[in-house]
């Protein structure tokens, strides 16, 4: 694993930090594969960098979108990721339908629909079973009790080993996640994290000995690239 910590004066610069790593990959994977995968996270940090990326003139028809975790919500529900996204970016450019992976939330059973997702997975990157794809890139956030994608501490989500998506537990509240083993199989995972409230998990999370359970975002150890995007406010006194 090749790990990255940069620390941005302020979110502008955060956000237009990680757009240029975020096109950097993109024309890397197609430059060599021909295509970009990239998944997406979730929450209010990653709005204005979709925003931006739907400002870029890109190949729409050689990059996919997939997501890293839903809340188990319609695709038309104000809490959908799949909403944010669409509204953000994907709907502002002229990216093929097709392209377009949402996690499925409307059988009304999340493990139903958590298996619906994996078994698309295993269809678009034509996969053996047991065999796990690997993204370009996945985006994350961490949450302010060091959660990330919806990898909540001290949930069954966190041991999940052989699948490729599992139902994620907030407060009860059902979601659909990447499980950790996925997402540590991508070629570049970006954290990009903003806010003095995030301030405590991250030392934990970067500390040498703590939970892992109790801090989920320390499980993303990826074989590839590991870049830790975050504002000054999040960042102070973080040493990579
Ligand atoms: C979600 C996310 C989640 C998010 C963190 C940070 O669906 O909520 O994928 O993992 O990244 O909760 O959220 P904020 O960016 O809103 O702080």
């Amino acid at each position: 694993m090749n790990k990255v910590v940069e620390v941005l004066p302020d979110k502008e610069a955060l956000i237009q930090r990680s757009l240029e790593l975020v096109l950097t990959k993109m024309q890397a994977a197609i430059t060599q594969r021909g295509l970009c995968t990239i998944a997406l996270s979730g929450g209010s940090t990653p709005k204005p960098l979709y925003e931006k990326i739907a400002q870029q003139n890109l190949p729409w028809d050689k990059i996919h979108v997939f997501w890293g975790d839903e809340r188990y919500v319609p695709p038309t529900h104000p809490d959908s990721n799949e909403r944010m996204a669409r509204q953000a970016w994907l709907d502002q450019v002229p990216m093929p339908p097709s392209n377009i992976h949402p996690m499925p939330t409307g059988s009304g059973d999340p493990a139903q629909d958590a298996n619906q997702y994996e078994v698309d997975l295993q269809a678009f990157f034509q996969l053996q079973p047991g065999e796990f794809p690997t993204l370009d890139i996945i985006l994350l956030g961490m949450g302010d009790d060091g959660h990330t994608a919806s990898l909540f501490p001290h949930t069954d989500a966190l041991q999940v080993r052989d699948r490729l998506i599992t139902v994620g537990n907030k407060d009860g509240q059902p979601r659909l996640t990447f499980t950790a083993p996925l997402i540590n199989q991508a070629r570049t995972v970006i954290f990009v994290v903003a806010g003095a409230s995030k301030r405590p998990a991250l030392a934990q999370v970067f500390a040498d000995v703590a939970d892992n359970s109790q801090y989920p975002s320390r499980l993303i150890q990826p074989q590839g690239e590991l870049w830790w995007l975050l504002d000054q406010a999040a960042g102070e006194g973080i040493q990579g």
